[in-house]
């Protein structure tokens, strides 16, 4: 019997289609992972995904603006990323007259493309190891001496590979939490123009409801172009600029994709942390993550309602309303997943594994004691710190009055920089504060946001006198309406609004001008509060947690020296690879591994929220005018596909490749079954969440008649059958 059971769950294994588990350095790509690529079905040589030599597939991949991935599909420099990385940039092209973001918007030429300021791209040009440059300099010390060490060595590195006038950069990076530090040096391009993108219904139709979630229906992608000067320079943005020549850019396949078919993304994964402890988990699930989402859900509500009245706040917050909204959701599901897979419990066991190696070793045996005592002192002030970064810097009025502190300290101490730089620095910051700032909303916030740190952060850790003085003047701590008074008058009364006020201070500076303000008492309060008295455990916590993390995985990698190991992501460039494959999401529930438009057509709901669709889309999805793009098979249009590639944020906008390195589609989302993704990779749940690049090109042709940019693609297509 037992054996029988054993052999049957070996079948069942088996067939249950496994995730691919890492992300890999592109550079030191090993044979053994070379090898299961080639497995999997890839077509292309190491030389041609990754050369410093010769033009390869990297050359094509670029950091877009800061937090996503962009790639160059076009010998002019056009970029393909998603929608919701140039959303921000889309949303700042538009106003309510010509509403880019909800209409959608393409040049039909090179003069019709819109400057993105804020924007730039970063082609990734060579890597170097400085491990043992770095190590040699932080011989002997430890804690914050070797921290601060660590930090002046590393910004000398980068000064020596950086050539500021060049546009280029070099940027150390520290591989498995610090046992490894390599520098990338990108050239930079900073002239980015807006090409192309299709309505916001299109783009992110299914809104905040559908985020993280598969089956998916929306066309997340936007396109853009990179410019150089006329000599081939990076620059900044110039009339005369003109189409960069990339030294690769990728063929776009529209074959198709079926199940099984091999999947590579390349591109910049943000942050991951595989090796976090079972304490790092508990405080996770306990208090840093229902921290956060209960202060963003109040943010969001009062941001929407506001939003829902007007259509000029809705263009004014949008891009931020999803920034916050985004990772709520991914926080709220990440806490649901961890307990639901026992993350803790596995940290737990990995760490008696450890534990019983470490046993004879003086140098591992008593970290997971030492890193228990750090968490237990730090995990009394870890709720104040959510508050104070997502709370009370949630209301926007007093996320810049705290900026405003620089211009304290210059004022106060003359050893803290020149007062007037600070102040003219200040009243630029303002402007753009001013810019998007939405006050109904923001009052309601900053009432809120005091009023739960008042019930929820440990009486002891509050600032003293503060909430003292409000019940002085306002009345009852546990009345909303107490709190409502309160922020009404800080939004009456601060020179932040008022530009007679603003403007007397700027030509006059006077620290107890800038005491006296509302809004600036207001963030000074917290902020010294957090400063004086709990800054320290923080810092303390810090670095205890980076020096043990480094020496914990530096055992580990002793205890299994043959395992192949990627490091954890950290915002530069890697490669994943997979297949397409469908899963079960729970019992008796499959979920298919392409979805089609008329998914789209089941989900539109005529003037939803985040359901409605142009009323083209739905007029040509009925007409089945699919074009070339039309899948053969499904008799449809397949709009997005999964993977089991292993990805996360940073990875938007990621190009998907077939085995031939051409673009079958650009990653946007992982799925919700797989939220704890960050911390523990589910072989068994674990998606990425593609947009076929066959719904993009219709989009752009069919929905937005923009054949210009179709032409400029090289199309690769099924060979003609007779
Ligand atoms: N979850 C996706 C990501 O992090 C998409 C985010 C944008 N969409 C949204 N509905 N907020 O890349």
């Amino acid at each position: 019997m037992k054996k029988f059971f054993l052999a049957t769950s070996f079948c069942l294994l088996a067939a249950i289609a496994l995730a691919d588990e890492g992300m890999w350095l592109p550079f030191l790509l090993g044979e053994q992972v070379y090898n299961n690529m080639v497995q999997r079905g890839l077509k292309l040589t190491k030389e041609q995904l990754y050369s410093i030599n010769h033009a390869s597939l990297k050359d094509a991949v670029i950091i877009f603006g800061g937090g996503c991935t962009g790639e160059i599909v076009s010998n002019e420099g056009l970029i393909f990323t998603n929608h919701h990385c140039g959303y921000a940039a889309i949303a700042a092209a538009s106003t309510i007259d010509h509403n880019y973001l909800h209409d959608g918007f393409y040049a039909r030429s090179k003069q019709e493309e819109l400057p993105a300021q804020n924007l730039y791209a970063d082609f990734l040009l060579r890597i170097d190891d400085v491990t043992r440059e770095i190590e040699d300099s932080l011989r002997g010390l430890t804690g914050e001496e070797r921290a601060k060490k660590l930090q002046s060595v590393v910004t000398s590195i980068n000064t020596r590979f950086s050539d500021a006038p060049a546009h280029v950069i070099g940027r150390v990076n520290a591989l498995f939490k610090g046992n490894q530090y390599l520098v990338f040096v990108y050239q930079r391009y900073n002239d980015i123009r807006l090409v192309g993108a299709p309505p916001e219904g299109v783009g992110k139709f299914g809104g905040e409801t559908d985020n993280w979630e598969w089956p998916r229906h929306n066309c997340d992608f936007s396109v853009f172009r990179v410019y150089m000067s006329k000599d081939g320079k990076p620059s900044d943005y110039s009339p005369d600029d003109i189409p960069l020549k990339p030294k690769y850019f990728l063929p776009v396949s529209i074959k198709g994709v079926k199940e099984n078919d091999y999947a590579m993304i390349f591109g910049y994964p943000g942050a991951t942390d595989r090796y976090e402890t079972s304490f790092g988990v508990k405080l996770k699930i306990e208090i840093e993550n229902p921290a956060l989402v209960k202060l963003r859900d109040v943010r969001l509500k009062y941001m929407m309602e506001e939003m829902k009245k007007d259509p000029s706040v809705r263009l004014q917050l949008a891009s931020s309303y999803a920034g916050i909204a985004n990772y709520w959701k991914f926080y709220d599901g990440e806490t649901k997943q961890l307990i639901k897979y026992h993350i803790y419990d596995q940290k737990k066991a990995a760490e008696q594994k450890f534990q019983q190696w470490a046993q004879d070793k003086p140098e591992f045996k008593n970290i997971l004691s030492d890193w228990q005592r750090a968490y237990d002192a730090w995990r009394l002030y870890s709720m104040q710190r959510v508050y104070i970064n997502e709370g009370i810097l949630g209301s926007p009025l007093i996320a810049f009055a705290a900026s405003l502190q620089q211009v304290e300290n210059a004022l106060v101490r003359q050893s803290a920089g020149d007062p007037a730089k600070a102040v003219a620095s200040a009243a630029e910051v303002r402007k753009k504060f001013l810019k998007a700032e939405n006050r109904p909303s923001d009052e309601n916030i900053l009432a809120a946001m005091t009023m739960m740190f008042y019930k929820d952060i440990d009486k002891n850790q509050r600032p003293i006198g503060f909430f003292e003085n409000i019940k002085g003047s306002y009345g009852d701590l546990t009345s909303e309406d107490t709190y409502k008074k309160y922020a009404a008058d800080i939004f009456a009364q601060t020179m932040i609004f008022d530009d007679a006020k603003w403007n007397a201070f700027v030509a006059n500076p006077d620290a107890s001008v800038l005491q006296n303000d509302p809004a600036y008492s207001y963030a000074s309060a917290f902020l010294k509060n957090w400063q004086g008295k709990y800054i320290s455990f923080f810092q303390d916590f810090n670095t205890k947690n980076n020096d043990l993390g480094r020496l914990y995985l530096k055992g580990i990698i002793l205890m299994e020296p043959k395992k192949v190991r990627y490091p954890d992501a950290t915002f530069t460039m890697r490669i994943s690879y997979g297949t397409v494959k469908s899963y079960n999401p729970r019992d008796a529930v499959h979920y298919d591994d392409v979805c089609t438009m008329k998914g789209v057509l089941e989900k539109y709901v005529p003037g939803d929220y985040e359901f409605d669709l142009p009323p083209k889309l739905v007029e040509l999805a009925n007409k089945k005018d699919f074009g070339q793009y039309a899948d053969k098979q499904k008799g449809d249009l397949v709009v997005t596909f999964i993977t089991t590639n292993d990805i996360t944020g940073g990875n938007s906008g990621s190009p998907v490749l077939n085995a031939h390195g051409e673009l079958i589609g650009l990653c946007f989302d992982g799925n919700y079954e797989a939220l704890s993704h960050k911390i523990a990779f589910d072989a068994v749940y674990n998606r990425t969440i593609c947009v076929d690049i066959r719904y993009v090109l219709w989009c752009i042709d069919k929905l937005g008649g923009a054949s210009n940019i179709i032409n400029e693609l090289k199309l690769v297509r099924l060979p003609a059958t007779k």
